[in-house]
């Protein structure tokens, strides 16, 4: 075990009693405190990535979004389960250590007011999710590079342009979806010059990324994730816009200040053909919305299930939950499952509201992306405006839901699919669960048809792990055993 951050090991003891407590170590050990069994036929890599340290020095940093990426790698082998942490080392990482000062961040302002923060853009924090592709590991933040690290070791390589393609501040944005019946990866990334647009990548099965197309955005507007679909590349532009950048940019404002939630100015949807054809865009009633469970072709239809927040709270409603995350990011949490129906011909949308239940982070069984999917998995919250406690499994087929509730004031984070035989949905849901009375974390292996049953098994951590934001999951023997 090594202190990672520059804390000090009093420091690095101090645990609190919040999902939101750094975890300052890094760790590397065998886990042999499992309640019920591992199921045989479960064997992978399990990898988390969330903001490990959301202090510097006794500086509480502002918002969920501005801690330095930490990935867990939680490895179920034949002989064992393996835990191993790692921060990823960016540049941002390394001079925080030396400041023992806070990075310019989404909401966090550098220390010396104004001129310490003038045209800085936010650094490259490599905290919000992980890309697993031709056995490498990238570390991901939206607004630049991925970071390329070893899958196994979790050591960090530095930022990859693959080859020169990532060009100037290189976004590559934190949701790339994976073709499962072509191996190739689908992403984007916004770029704000000569004008802002929005690129198109695929990444081939030999790491070469390939642009193969731009789209303009209409209203300087923001977006986190998009759908793949066999044909398309579906992008969901909600009117969560840039409105005031000037004091931002002068350093008088943090940057999600110059955020605002526009709704009179509706939702544009743009379809871009894999190929690189014409893109088709039909215009929506206002949506507020980040995360994509998946899409897919019926016909003249694209189909696209996504997680819906409510627009009364508005950006700075929700965005205040998010800087307030000691206290409670639940208000801001749940969203309501969703799908739309996008005729493509008509130029018309249907919605449907598939769950009441306020949930973020959807998730399906990845190998059947871009096919219509039978199963949807989320984190919920089991009271309206709660933190996530469950995860819930909804079967649309058969309009059944089950869910699982963890212990009072206990949390969960987004649920991943890890598959057991070769239907849809045969398989498990790992989450990692919070347990800030114990300031630990554990492992928490369900039934991805029945999660309503309890863990089949628990593997506890001997500390905790701060809350992750989302993950993958590599099946297979392990490397290490
Ligand atoms: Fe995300």
């Amino acid at each position: 075990m090594t202190v990672a951050t520059g804390a000090s090991e009093q420091q690095a003891q101090e645990l609190g009693a919040s999902p939101w407590d750094s975890q300052h170590r890094e760790f590397d050990y065998d886990l042999d405190d499992i309640e019920g069994a591992i199921p045989e036929g479960l064997r992978g890599a399990l990898y988390r990535i969330g903001p490990g340290r959301l202090d510097v020095d006794g500086h509480p940093l502002s918002h969920i979004f501005d801690g330095d990426g930490m990935v867990s790698h939680i490895e179920i082998g034949p002989v064992g389960v393996h835990y191993r942490n790692r921060y990823v080392r960016t540049k941002s990482f390394a001079r925080t250590n030396e400041t023992r000062r806070p990075a310019k961040g989404f909401s966090t302002q550098r220390i010396g007011g104004a001129l310490a923060n003038a045209l800085r853009f936010p650094e490259n924090l490599a905290n919000t999710s992980v890309l697993l592709h031709d056995d490498v590991l990238y570390a991901l933040w939206e607004g630049g590079r991925p970071h390329r690290l070893d899958a196994e070791t979790l050591q960090t390589y530095g930022p990859e342009s693959f080859g020169g393609a990532l060009k100037r501040v290189g976004a590559f944005s934190a949701h790339p979806k994976t073709d499962p019946a072509t191996g190739e990866v689908f992403n984007f990334g916004l770029d704000f010059f000569p004008r802002p647009m929005i690129r198109c990548y695929r990444l081939d099965r030999g790491r070469r990324l390939h642009g193969f197309a731009t789209v303009p955005i209409p209203k300087l507007g923001f977006v986190h994730d998009f759908a793949l679909t066999e044909r398309h590349l579906m992008f969901v532009l909600g009117p969560l816009v840039v409105r005031n950048p000037i004091p931002v940019a002068l350093g008088l404002r943090p940057f999600d200040d110059a955020l605002s939630y526009r709704p009179e100015l509706g939702t544009t949807i743009v379809l871009v053909p894999r190929d690189g054809g014409r893109p088709t865009t039909v215009e929506h009633d206002a949506l507020f919305h980040f995360h994509v469970t998946n899409a897919h072709e019926d016909g003249d239809r694209t189909v696209v299930e996504l997680v819906a927040h409510d627009p009364a709270n508005g950006w700075e409603g929700w965005n205040r939950h998010l800087r307030n995350y000691r206290e409670s990011a639940g208000p801001a949490f749940g969203g309501t499952l969703t799908r739309l129906s996008v005729d493509r011909r008509t130029r018309r949308v249907t919605t449907i509201e598939l769950d009441d239940h306020g949930c973020e982070f959807p998730q399906l069984d990845q190998r059947f992306a871009t096919t219509e999917h039978r199963y949807s998995y989320t984190a919920s919250a089991s009271v309206p405006g709660g933190d996530p406690d469950s995860v819930t499994t909804i079967d649309h087929r058969a309009g059944a839901v089950s869910r699982y509730t963890a212990a009072a004031g206990d949390t969960v984070c987004e649920p991943l699919f890890a598959p057991g035989g070769d239907a849809e949905g045969d398989g498990w849901l790992l989450t990692l669960e919070h347990r800030p009375a114990r300031r630990t974390s554990r492992l928490v292996v369900l039934r991805a048809d029945r999660p309503g049953d309890g863990p089949v098994a628990a593997v506890n951590l001997q500390h905790h792990v701060p809350m992750t934001f989302h993950g993958a999951f590599r099946p297979g023997s392990g490397l290490r055993h």
